[in-house]
């Protein structure tokens, strides 16, 4: 096991109707003046912003509001964001909504707190944010695991570029996670939300291997529980205890505690911001439903065991002793077809990506090609078009 520091700060309030106790959360703190931070209509119709705002009220907490946050969310409003809390002298950020929202949160906190920074030179690793606003969560959509992750990923509109930054300023202060939220969350954001989880931990999992039996077993317990809780809330999308499981996964699977011990480095995820940070419409989690198979088959031969070990722990299929790499495409296509179950597409060309794209992403992944991704495999900007191109499937 590697030297490793956990620390997942951020306090879960998790629950049914938890989200109304948030005045009184907030007042708690003493913040003065509250960003209500928000996406495009799913807030509003569900009749939650009304309710957030109620609970401010009774508090007599000061506030202001800033929706449109799209999904794969833009610079463009994290600097209107930015604008509006200094003209405000807004003290605290409380998103309400999925990923998009809380980053979108995250990178105003950022702005906000460091007046002599561009926030974008966050983004390209030019400079890394030591403090930031606090942010507080309400989560409506389980997947990314931002409620309390390190992280927060931000597409540049102008350069396509999508890209992560991760710092401990970014940690939420609470999250407030109500599974009764997530009802109304479509059967497809449902899947995108289920593969987003099983790829936090996945891809952990694909990391070093040596001496973290027990972060493997943390990881597999996780996957499996997923597994069957996307099922389930595919089914039957106002199944509590299934969004309930998925909801607490997603933050556990992002909050550090599936990599304890190991290194590990997130070939696909890379791969995905790619994507979706030149075709803003691809959903994250579909993204990753679309490469990840492809991937997997073309990294698998140099770590078979590993990939056997998940397919018979995860999948519960039998080891052949004899022919171990046999069990490892085994575990891959379950995966696959579990994607495909829930309706998510495992190629690109489902997506609508063009071939001509396929050159240009793997050389914004690999600053046209001046590095390589570490990882089971070491990928080069060669393995990463020709994934691309694997994933793109039959025409
Ligand atoms: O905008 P509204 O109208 O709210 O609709 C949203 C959006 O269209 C809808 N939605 C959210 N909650 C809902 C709901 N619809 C009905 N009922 C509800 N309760 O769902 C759609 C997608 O929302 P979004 O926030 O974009 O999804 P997600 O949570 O998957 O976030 C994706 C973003 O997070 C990034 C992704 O790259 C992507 O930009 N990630 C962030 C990470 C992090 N900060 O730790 C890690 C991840 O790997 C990921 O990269
Ligand atoms: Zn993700």
């Amino acid at each position: 096991m590697k030297n490793f520091e956990f620390c997942a700060p951020t306090r879960m309030i998790f629950g049914r109707d938890t989200h109304l106790q948030v005045g009184k959360i907030i007042k708690e703190y003493g913040f003065q003046k509250v960003l209500v931070h928000f996406g495009g209509n799913s807030a509003r119709k569900s009749g939650l912003l009304d309710t957030v705002v109620r609970a401010l009220e009774e508090e007599q907490i000061d506030h202001v509001l800033l929706g449109g946050v799209q999904p794969n969310p833009t610079l463009s409003m994290a600097r209107r964001g930015i604008r509006l809390c200094r003209e405000e002298q807004v003290d605290f950020i409380l998103a309400v909504g999925g990923g998009s929202v809380i980053d979108s949160a995250k990178c105003i906190a950022d702005g906000v707190a460091n007046p002599d920074v561009d926030v974008w030179k966050y983004f390209m690793k030019e400079a890394v944010p030591e403090k930031a606003l606090p942010v507080g969560t309400i989560l409506t959509l389980s997947a990314t695991g931002s409620e309390m992750s390190n992280s927060c990923v931000i597409t540049n509109e102008e350069t396509g570029l999508k890209r992560g930054c991760g710092s401990p300023a970014h940690r939420p202060l609470f999250s407030i996670c109500n599974p009764e939220l997530t009802y109304t969350v479509s059967k497809f954001q449902t899947g995108c939300g289920t593969v987003d989880i099983i790829m936090h931990t996945l891809e952990r999992y694909m990391g070093d291997s040596e001496g973290v039996s027990v972060t493997d077993r943390i990881a597999e317990g996780i996957m499996k529980s997923v597994i069957e809780a996307g099922r389930i809330a595919d089914a039957s999308p106002r199944d509590y205890e299934a969004r309930a499981c998925l909801m607490w996964s997603g933050s556990l699977s992002h909050n550090d505690l599936t990599s304890a011990g190991r290194t590990f480095l997130m070939q696909v995820h890379q791969m995905e911001h790619e994507l979706s940070g030149k075709y803003p419409q691809i959903a994250h989690g579909a993204g990753l439903s679309a490469l990840w198979p492809s991937w997997a088959r073309y990294v698998c031969a140099c770590r078979p065991s590993r990939f056997a070990q998940y397919a018979v722990r995860v999948w519960n299929l039998e080891m052949n002793f004899e022919n171990i790499l046999e069990t490892a495409m085994a575990g891959i296509q379950a995966t696959e077809d579990y994607f495909v179950s829930l309706g998510m597409p495992v190629t690109l060309r489902q997506l609508g990506v063009s071939e001509d794209a396929l050159e240009e992403m793997a050389d914004k992944c690999t600053g046209h090609g001046s590095r390589t991704l570490p990882g089971i495999r070491e990928l080069s900007r060669d393995d990463l078009v020709a994934i691309y191109r694997a994933a793109m499937g039959e025409a």
